[in-house]
């Protein structure tokens, strides 16, 4: 049985091995919980039997106007069982309301999502891969270097970082 969650609670780090599949340098399992905790709105399909978790989606917002689904992500043990056509269902229910609803998607999921009445559009992103396992504190650092003075506090390391 699949149990969906809006919450981490009871979520332990060793409950989320094996996502990020085919990343060269995925986050760890400890870094993926942080994520979780930090994202706006999360659902996650746990399987009651082995309590893993075997997909989930998360979103950020402003709360007003906008919000973006960075992750959605089903183990590649659990798929084509409906789990994340029931997570995306449910995250847009919890997103009901917003004016604007993005993600970024590879063209052979467009259908997936058009059917959830989502239309293609263009886009613009980075995708820095040095990071992708995850944010150090140091990369604030680089943010002033290569932008100086854009980041108040930075070189006294006052700047908030994620983690
Ligand atoms: C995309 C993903 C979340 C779908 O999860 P899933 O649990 O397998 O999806 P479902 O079982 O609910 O399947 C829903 C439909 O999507 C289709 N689908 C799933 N993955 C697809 C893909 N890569 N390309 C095209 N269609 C896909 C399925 O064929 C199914 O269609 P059907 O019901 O008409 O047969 C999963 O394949 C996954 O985790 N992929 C890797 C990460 C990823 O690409 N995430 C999306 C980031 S935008």
């Amino acid at each position: 049985m699949i149990r969906y969650v809006d919450h981490t609670e009871g979520v332990l780090p060793r409950h989320l091995e094996g996502f990020f599949a085919d990343w060269p340098n995925p986050p760890s399992p400890d870094t993926h919980l942080r994520l979780l905790e930090k994202s706006d709105e999360i659902v996650l399909a746990i399987d009651e039997a082995s309590r893993q978790v075997v997909g989930f989606i998360t979103a950020i917002t402003d709360g007003v106007l906008s919000a973006y689904i960075p992750f959605l992500e089903v183990r590649p043990a659990a798929q084509g069982r409906g789990i994340g056509r029931e997570l995306t269902r449910r995250m847009l229910a919890r997103l009901a309301g917003f004016y604007m609803i993005d993600l970024v998607c590879d063209a052979d999921l467009q259908s997936f999502y058009a059917d959830f009445g989502m239309r293609p559009t263009a886009a613009m992103i980075i995708r820095d891969h040095e990071h992708q396992a995850g944010r150090q504190r140091a990369d604030i650092h680089r943010g002033e270097q290569e932008f100086p003075g854009c980041i108040e506090g930075a070189s006294s390391g006052e700047v908030p970082l994620a983690s």
